[in-house]
């Protein structure tokens, strides 16, 4: 019978579920691995995806490639300047074709080749599925992709036409529903009580911070919990503080060790630099467990050898900056919905970063006491769990809108207030005495895409000669609302008017304001970019 699979697609490694006798399983890939790396490489003789590219990277540097999860569905000019620094750094070369796409130039059985990022990942894709059939010895059934919230719905068509490719068709989840599902926030509050789990709370688990410390970044998301219905209320990334960052920071410190002690320089050599690198990522996860680590390449570089020591102390004092860092995603997503830490009910970590100590300690340090620290999982593997429950939903209720139990949705909502002032002041039609100096359109959390009409009544006792009105689009929340764009009706006619105003807040953050002057049947309209 066809299996169930969830998949977390990271920018360093993915990992793969199955549903296995009614519980989602997280898989060992064909190494015996939970983790595959997110890396294709070309050889003279074949393509090498995940473990095996990882293996022989360094005899092959500059035809493995990875980092691709983030040029999927972007073209190479709005790269963000995250991915230009990694690439730039890379072994392999990345370009730009001639229709603006990013490319990667590789030599693959003698001849240089350059290959896009859609090939990229539908040969992972090929790569994961093989793992699921193989573990589970049956095809894959309904398959779920989690990718980051903020994923845009270019980079997530992107990726669903290379999972067709691969012959893996999947739905997506975003990183953080999936997660706040492997935690089992997907239930409805009567399940929750039933199972038995933290009956008092289980109704009041309404804000959820899910905080992903990835290797590609730091993504904090809150969602609102009705029952069961998970919906997004605001996410914010830093991808300048992932794991990658805290490796570097130890790489760092070896070659300045390395140097010191012989003279020589490890970043001249790009096979030394990548085992060093690789030494330093097992020393950075050792560190997590351990007080101290003892990094050692064997033949680093010209033959010679590197060892070193370092205790958790002084890598924490190497990173001391990017803790900091680390926290202001999770401030800025609380603040974009307007929720103070007190009123966040419970928080889940994931990502493989959420085992270090001391970041554990700086989230629990910005809540009271009493919030809840999701437990029990190991956060590497939380996104995967809860695309392995999606997939299992999905096959479990192929038709939604016939289904008993509602599917676990994501829907995004509203992260602010927006509303309308007019100058000279107006009065909205629905309370006409009112005369309101702000009238507010769309509220904060309201599901998006957010569509809303108000009539505006100029009444002008009789004044004649023309006039210029101007309706204002404005973020609300502060004393003193923001101007985001202006609508400016120039020379009125004379007499009362009456506007019909629009407002459109689309998902991707994009608003559109239109108005129409009935009498005078003028038009303005502005498009605002992320409100
Ligand atoms: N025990 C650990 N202690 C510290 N760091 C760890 C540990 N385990 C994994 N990491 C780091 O976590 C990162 C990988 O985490 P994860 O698999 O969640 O990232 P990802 O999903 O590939 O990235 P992203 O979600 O940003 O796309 C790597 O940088 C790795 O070095
Ligand atoms: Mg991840």
């Amino acid at each position: 019978m066809p299996v169930a699979v969830g998949i977390d697609l990271g920018s360093t490694h993915c990992n793969v579920g199955i549903w296995h006798h009614g519980r989602p399983e997280i898989i060992a890939n064909h190494h015996g691995l939970r983790a595959t790396p997110t890396m294709v490489a070309y050889t003279d003789e074949e393509v090498l995806v995940g473990e095996a590219a990882l293996t022989q990277m360094p005899k092959n540097i500059k035809n493995t490639v990875f980092g691709f999860k983030w040029m999927v569905g972007v073209a190479h000019a709005e790269l963000e300047p995250h991915v230009v620094q990694l690439l730039a750094s890379a072994p392999f070369k990345c370009v730009q074709d001639a229709s603006g796409a990013a490319r990667v130039e590789v030599t693959h059985k003698g001849e240089d080749r350059s290959i896009g990022p859609e090939t990229l990942c539908s040969h992972l894709f090929e790569h994961l599925k093989s793992i699921a059939e193989q573990f589970s010895g049956e095809s894959v059934g309904k398959c779920v992709l989690s990718v980051p919230a903020d994923f845009t719905q270019q980079q997530r068509d992107a990726l669903q036409a290379c999972g067709k490719a691969a012959g893996l068709p999947f739905s997506l989840i975003s990183d953080p529903v999936a997660t706040a599902m492997a935690y089992g926030l997907d239930r409805t509050d009567a399940e929750i009580s039933s199972s038995g789990r933290d009956e008092a709370h289980a109704s009041a688990k309404a804000t959820v911070l899910v905080v992903d410390f990835g290797g590609g970044g730091v993504e904090a998301t809150v969602l609102t919990r009705r029952d069961g219905m998970l919906a997004i209320a605001a996410t914010e990334r830093d991808a300048t503080v992932g794991g990658d960052v805290f490796v570097q920071r130890l790489v760092e410190f070896c070659a300045k060790d390395h140097k010191r002690k012989t003279g020589m320089d490890v970043f001249e050599s790009k096979r030394g630099l990548l085992k060093l690198r690789r030494e330093c990522e097992s020393a950075v996860k050792a560190l997590s467990m351990t007080q101290q680590a003892e990094p050692y390449v064997e033949a680093m570089m010209e033959g010679v050898d590197f060892k070193t020591r370092i205790t958790r102390m002084r890598f924490e004092d190497l990173c001391y900056d990017l803790y900091d860092r680390a926290k202001e995603p999770i401030l800025r997503a609380m603040k974009a919905c307007g929720k103070a830490p007190e009123e966040v009910d419970e928080v889940l970590l994931a990502g493989g970063i959420a085992h270090m100590p001391r970041i554990q300690a700086l989230v629990r340090g910005l809540f009271p006491e009493k919030t809840v620290f999701g437990a029990g999982l190991f956060p590497d593997e939380a996104v995967a769990i809860g695309a392995t429950i999606q997939a299992s939903l999905l096959d479990a209720h192929p038709n939604p809108a016939g289904a008993n139990v509602p599917l676990p949705q994501s829907l995004p909502l509203s992260p602010v207030a927006l509303g309308l002032r007019c100058l000279p002041p107006a009065s909205a039609d629905s309370d006409p005495e009112a005369s309101p100096q702000v009238l507010a359109v769309i509220n904060v959390g309201e599901p998006l895409p957010a569509q809303h009409k108000v009539d505006l009544k100029l009444a002008r006792d009789g004044a004649d000669g023309s006039l210029t009105v101007i309706l204002q689009v404005l973020q609300l929340g502060s004393e003193e609302p923001s101007v985001l764009g202006n609508l400016v009706f120039a020379e009125l006619p004379a007499g009362d008017l009456e506007f019909e105003v629009g407002l459109t807040l689309r998902t991707e953050g994009v608003l559109k304001a239109e108005a129409l002057e009935k009498k005078s049947r003028a038009v303005q309209s502005v498009v605002i970019g992320k409100a």
